[in-house]
């Protein structure tokens, strides 16, 4: 390539490390890795980062819920992420978190560059507030009527539907999540960014930064509607950074977390020679930054974040780059339906390149969602990759192999074939620069149809049988090879995997984009392996059971649907006396129970501390779930659950069987 080396740092929105990774993050993942490998290809110098996601109060609530610390879960899902995310091909440069020294010390210092321009400022606002709970409640633990679109049922930091955001205290009729009350508003100090005093800075970075069309029009709406300041603090107990200079004042999770993006970078910087951290960073910096987020988290991305790096003193990002949701067969992905897929589901049961594959085809650079049909999935994967991609290779590899010692004409059969495929190369390289990538999958497509036709017009496989035909088939064969490797190259960012082997079978070290465009003559080749076999749909159907399977009954819940009367009988309810009761060692919330079940004995902790005296409870009976799978906590393993009723704290009710009821007896 004749255009210099270009200095590239990527991201991906870090994940909330309170959940395990799903196909529809996936989506996200797999488009900036195919994005960032096809910069790598051809020549750039592009540098992957992400981290987990740690703060805020949905940690903190979850961990206590848990009896364990925030650190602990969002360590052991930070785990399953980069787990899962190896597995599917998808290559961090840096995968770190965002509760690390290297981010404490960056957002320490953005604030007070921007404390010191006068960009920060504190006002007393009335915030809503859960007695029962002793808490401030921030964003999502308040819900009720979207104050713009008069929705119901919304999160109180922004609505779903109209996608408003506005603060918890904006809502009408609001509750708290936590405990069921209405909160109160009490008073409290909070630090603001004046967000305000950025919109003529922000209209001049959105034309530089080559937004799409679509995140342009939210843009100008936002502008329309009037840039509010943001609120950057949190009270204690919350799990962040405290702001400094304060005593139980901290960062708003929102305000940490792209930051993030600059931490993992840094923490990259300290280990990597010649890596300079300034050099990517500094308002006067050469490198591009782009940024890959999900379509509902752009007003943080393309307002927040851009106006609190221009305060501070840094660089914006050259661009951002927002894709839509992932529907499953049409719809909201749902647990019920067993279309909630985990990562490590599918892992179990296929091929990731597949799905790689598979998003490509159908990604665009709009927000625009994409659905993954299951059944088209198989179809898909299976004509074009296996079908017509891999094909070319498997009908001339064994004739190559087996009539030619493995050896490759020196020359090809139709120089004009070849060409049309090396051709190709700039426009479909600018189909990946510009995230068209189902338009790259479309032209690559064509040209294995181009090739598969050439190979069926040809006919090998007859010539053979013809002692004199013997060079003519070596040539076409080679010409067959060459034409499959090009694509390959092409598809190496999509299947890396796939084109990593056929690579190997090809006898080359290394690929680069350009090596596309020159045909591979006159080498020997080893054996031909499959590179890939077909889907069958009875896979696809396994990893929709096996979602079903995973279903926790509390998530169930959050959806909008019934269980059916099958589903309901699956729970096995029993009568179980309280042999034993005692607190547990650094859990507030959290009993552990001995169970008398009749024939058996059985652990389990129970959230109930505030409610009642352990004494008093042995030998009083309880109702039990007997079959819920054994979950392992901080404490210990919980061998079922104890049914109780109300809100919480000393209301907290246990469900007693009357009279007469034995230990072991189905609750029907
Ligand atoms: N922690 C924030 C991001 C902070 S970035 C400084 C967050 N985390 S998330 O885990 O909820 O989402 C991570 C990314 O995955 C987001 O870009 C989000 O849009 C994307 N997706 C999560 N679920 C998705 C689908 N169902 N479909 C497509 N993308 C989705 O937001
Ligand atoms: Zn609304």
């Amino acid at each position: 390539m004749s255009d210099s080396p270009r200095k590239i740092l990527v991201t991906s929105a870090l994940p909330y490390a309170n959940g395990s990774p799903h196909m529809g993050h996936l989506v996200e993942y797999i488009q900036t890795d195919i994005w960032v490998r096809f910069q790598k290809l051809r020549g750039h110098d592009c540098i992957y980062v992400c981290a987990s996601d740690a703060h805020g109060t949905p940690i903190m609530l979850k961990a206590r819920e848990l009896g364990i610390t925030p650190e602990e879960l969002t360590e052991g899902f930070s785990r399953e992420f980069v787990n899962d995310f190896a597995d599917f091909g998808i290559e961090f440069d840096n995968y770190h978190t965002t509760h690390s020294p290297e981010n404490e010390e960056i957002v320490g210092r953005m604030y007070k560059a921007l404390r010191d321009s006068g960009d920060i400022y504190t006002r007393t606002i009335e915030q809503s507030y859960d007695e029962k709970e002793g808490m401030f409640l921030p964003d999502r633990f308040v819900k009720g009527t979207c104050p713009r679109c008069k929705s119901e049922d919304q999160y109180g930091d922004a609505c779903e539907v109209c996608g408003a955001t506005y603060a918890p205290e904006d809502l009408i009729d609001p509750v708290s999540v936590l405990s069921g009350t209405t909160p109160i508003k009490r008073e409290s100090e909070h630090y603001f960014f004046r967000l305000s005093e950025y919109e003529d800075k922000l209209r001049e970075w959105m034309k530089v930064a080559a937004l799409d069309k679509n995140v342009i029009a939210k843009l100008d709406e936002w502008f329309d509607a009037g840039l509010q300041d943001w609120d950057i603090s949190r009270d204690a107990p919350y799990f962040g950074f405290r702001i400094p200079g304060t005593e139980d004042k901290y960062f708003y999770v929102w305000l940490d977390a792209p930051v993030g993006y600059m931490a993992s970078f840094k923490h990259l910087c300290d280990r990597t020679d010649g890596l300079e951290f300034d050099a990517y960073w500094n308002a006067d910096s050469d490198a591009e930054v782009y940024h890959f987020i999900g379509k509902d988290i752009m007003y943080f991305h393309t307002l927040f974040w851009p106006a609190v790096l221009k305060g501070a003193g840094f660089r914006a990002p050259t661009s951002v780059y927002a894709h839509g949701f992932l529907t499953v067969n049409g719809q909201k992905m749902s647990k019920s339906r067993g279309t909630f897929i985990k990562a490590r589901t599918y892992l179990d049961n296929l091929n990731p390149e597949f799905l790689r594959y598979y998003y490509a085809a159908k990604l665009g650079p709009t927000i625009e969602d994409i659905d993954l049909n299951l059944d088209d999935f198989t179809a898909r994967v299976n004509s074009d990759l296996v079908g017509k991609l891999i094909n070319i290779a498997s009908r001339c590899a064994g004739f190559i192999n087996k009539r030619f010692d493995g050896q490759l004409s020196d020359k090809l059969a139709d120089e004009g074939l070849f060409a049309e495929f090396a051709d190709a190369s700039e426009t479909i390289a600018a189909h990946y620069e510009n995230r068209e990538y189902s338009k790259a999958m479309r032209l690559i497509m064509a040209l294995a149809d181009k090739a598969n036709r050439y190979i069926d017009e040809r006919k090998p496989w007859v010539m053979v049988k013809d002692e004199n035909r013997l060079p003519e088939v070596q040539l076409v064969c080679t010409q067959g090879i060459n034409m499959f490797r090009s694509l390959m190259i092409y598809l190496s960012p999509v299947i890396p995997v796939v084109a990593n082997d056929a690579r190997a079978f090809l006898n080359e070290d290394d690929w680069q984009w350009q090596d596309a465009s020159s045909p591979l003559l006159d080498k020997n080749l080893p054996k031909f392996k499959p590179l890939l076999t077909r889907v069958d749909a009875d896979q696809v159907q396994r990893i929709v059971e096996q979602s079903k399977e995973s279903t926790p009954v509390a998530e169930a819940e959050t959806e909008d649907e019934f269980i059916s009367i099958d589903d309901f009988m699956k729970v096995d309810l029993r009568i179980a006396r309280i042999a034993h009761a005692e607190p547990v060692e650094g859990a507030d919330k959290l009993l552990a129970l001995s169970l008398d079940l009749g024939d058996q004995q059985r652990n389990v902790f129970a959230g109930i501390k505030s409610a009642y005296d352990p004494a008093a409870l042995v030998g009083r009976h309880v109702i039990v779930v007997a079959n819920l799978a054994p979950r392992k906590m901080r404490f210990g393993v919980s061998e079922g659950m104890v049914l109780a009723a109300g809100p919480g704290g000393e209301d907290i009710f246990l469900l007693s069987p009357d009279e007469g009821a034995k230990p072991g007896m189905r609750v029907k």
